[in-house]
Formats: C-alpha cells, sequence, structure tokens
C-alpha cells in the first residue's frame, strides 16, 4: 500500500492540539468581523505571510494576536468544530485536545464561555461522527503560579469534563519546577498531568516534568535524545512522547525534516506519537504530518502503523477501545 492509502486508512488518535492553533485565517476573519474586532492584518494574505517564524516564540506572538477575536461562546463552538470536521477527513478518531483558559481569561472572556463553546461542539463530533475526546487545560508558563493556582479554581466547576492539566507557551526560562506545587494540588484534585518540556528547552526540563510534575505524556521531548540516562527512562517507562514534526520544522527545531529525530527515536524504542500542535499554523492536519515525516523518513508501513497504535496505548481512553482501535491499525499491516 502507498503511504498516502495506508494514513488515510489508518484510525488515528491525535494527542497534542491546541484548539486556538487550529484557527485559520479564513475563520479568524469572519469571527473578527462578526465581533467588529480589529486585527493587525488587512486580509488573508498578510496573515498567511506573517506565518514565517524563527523560533517558539516569534510563533507565540502571532498565536496570541489571533486568539484576539474570539469571544463569545459560538466563537469557541465554530473554532472547535471546524478543527474535528478536519478530524473526520483524516480518520482522526479520537482527540485530547488541549486548551488556554488564561489566553482568554486575561481579555476578559471567561473561563465557562471557552469551555461551553468548546465542549459543544465535541458532544456534537461525538454523536454527529463518532468522535471521542477528552480536553486538557494548559497553564501559560510564562505567568506566574499564582495565577495558574486561579486558572485551577475557575476549573473547579467543570472538572468533571477536563480530564487533565498540561504547561504550555514560552518555555525556555520557565521550567516545569515553577508550577510544582499547581500540579500537585491539580493531581490531588483527580486531574491527569502532562507538560511540553523538550520542545526549546533542555533535557533537564524533561527530568523535572517528570519527577516534579509527575506527568503521564511529554509533549514534544525530542531533545531527550541529548541525555542517554534520560532516554532509557523514558523506554523503561514507556513514557509516550508527543511529537509535532511540521510544528518543529516550522519553529527551527530541526531544519528540515530529513534531520527530524523522530526515526531514530521510534527505533530506539521510545512510544513516539505523531501530532500537528497548531495545524492553522504549521501547515498541515494529522495526515499531512504522517505523510511529509513518512515521505522524509522513509518511515516503513510497520513504523506507520506502530505511530498510531503507539497513539491509542498513549491516549487517555479505555482499554476496551484502545484494544478495538490498535487491532483495526494491526489489520492494516
Ligand atoms: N509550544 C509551546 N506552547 C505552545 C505551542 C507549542 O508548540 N503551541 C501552542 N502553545
Ligand atoms: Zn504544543
Amino acid at each position: 500500500m502507498d503511504y498516502e492509502n495506508l494514513i488515510k486508512k489508518l484510525p488515528k488518535a491525535e494527542l497534542h492540539l491546541h484548539i486556538e492553533g487550529s484557527f485559520e485565517p479564513e475563520l479568524m476573519f469572519e469571527i473578527a468581523q462578526r465581533n467588529k474586532v480589529d486585527i493587525r492584518f488587512k486580509n488573508i494574505e498578510e496573515v498567511r505571510e506573517a506565518y514565517n517564524f524563527h523560533n517558539l516564540q516569534s510563533f507565540l506572538d502571532i498565536y496570541y494576536e489571533g486568539a484576539k477575536v474570539l469571544i463569545k461562546e459560538e466563537d469557541f463552538y465554530d473554532l472547535t468544530y471546524a478543527y474535528l470536521q478536519k478530524c473526520h477527513e483524516d480518520n482522526v478518531v479520537h482527540t485530547e485536545i488541549f486548551f488556554d483558559p488564561q489566553t482568554h481569561t486575561q481579555r476578559g472572556v471567561s473561563f465557562e464561555t471557552c469551555f461551553l463553546g468548546i465542549k459543544r461542539a465535541l458532544d456534537d463530533a461525538q454523536r454527529e461522527m463518532g468522535i471521542s475526546s477528552e480536553i486538557i487545560m494548559c497553564f501559560l508558563r510564562h505567568l506566574s503560579e499564582k495565577e495558574a493556582f486561579q486558572t485551577l479554581k475557575e476549573s473547579l466547576p467543570f472538572k468533571d469534563n477536563i480530564i487533565g492539566v498540561g504547561l504550555d507557551s514560552s518555555e525556555v526560562g520557565h521550567p516545569p519546577s515553577k508550577f510544582q506545587n499547581v500540579f500537585q494540588k491539580a493531581r490531588e484534585l483527580g486531574f491527569v498531568t502532562v507538560a511540553h518540556a523538550g520542545e526549546e528547552g533542555p533535557p533537564e526540563y524533561i527530568w523535572e516534568a517528570l519527577d516534579l510534575l509527575e506527568i503521564k505524556r511529554i509533549d514534544h521531548g525530542v531533545r531527550s535524545i541529548e541525555d542517554e540516562e534520560l532516554l532509557q527512562r523514558i523506554i523503561k517507562e514507556k513514557m509516550a512522547l508527543t511529537v509535532c514534526p511540521l510544528s518543529n520544522i516550522k519553529l527551527r527545531v530541526f531544519n528540515k525534516m530529513e534531520e527530524h529525530n523522530l526515526k531514530t527515536l521510534l527505533e530506539k524504542g521510545v512510544k513516539v506519537t505523531i501530532n500537528s500542535d497548531d495545524p492553522a499554523y504549521f501547515g498541515g492536519y494529522m495526515n499531512q504530518n504522517f505523510l511529509e515525516t513518512a515521505k522524509a523518513l522513509k518511515l516503513t508501513s510497520e513504523q506507520i502503523v506502530q505511530l498510531s497504535i503507539n497513539s491509542f496505548e498513549a491516549s487517555f481512553i479505555s482499554d476496551a477501545l484502545k484494544e478495538k482501535w490498535i487491532n483495526q491499525c494491526k489489520a492494516l499491516i
């Protein structure tokens, strides 16, 4: 089977997706007009031109700018529903999405407004397209731990529908240890924990995320390859990495896809998964990430299927569902 066909047929779980990063310029303009919000771009072409990043921060500046047009519950609904349609096209059958409450509450949009819009779209997608999902809320690591505690408090009325907490935004200079207390509190409240670590930050940040935040998955984690002891621990503990290949190229974590370490990690026995991160900004959704990675690294069919099996194993779905999807993946080899 050729790459394209195999990838299309493969059921997939997405484990690293920022819903605000799925904001396509067309929808951004539509919502900006609807809400009468001024954005600094004149047209869609200007927006696309701005998507020329040289590191994480240069992307984040634009990403937070775009999110400013999201004001009403229906805006969050439309944003989320549009992403779920892409999932449907790409045979993503389960998705665990991140949202950044502070990006919105800091602008005066309530936690409830964003949460309810996102949740209603997820419920509709389950009913209409059979896509299962979970919500993970991320703390912005450039803000203080005190502000993260405030967000944790605001989430409590919706706790039953939020599976976990994560950590995102500017990594370097904001180590996981900064959030040790709030993550401990979140775990006591029953949230699972994940964290971005080792995207731009050093392997020490991955150690901290594992030891101090007790994370269940490492978001990105590609710099783990620089520390053999860390790598052996990740392999031994079957700790999954939610790798985002197109994101890594766009943000210059690797110069080009041919230089990405995904295949090396996979061959060393790391539980690697493929994800789209911020697909509207980085040039593609799940299948595009699979396809470009497979081509550039000359992945075998078995490796492609393994990536998908890994995504279900590392997901927070029930064992029965894991078995169902993994059997469907295996049937394709
Ligand atoms: N890294 C850190 N923060 C983010 C990212 C990312 O890739 N995407 C959205 N927020
Ligand atoms: Zn991310």
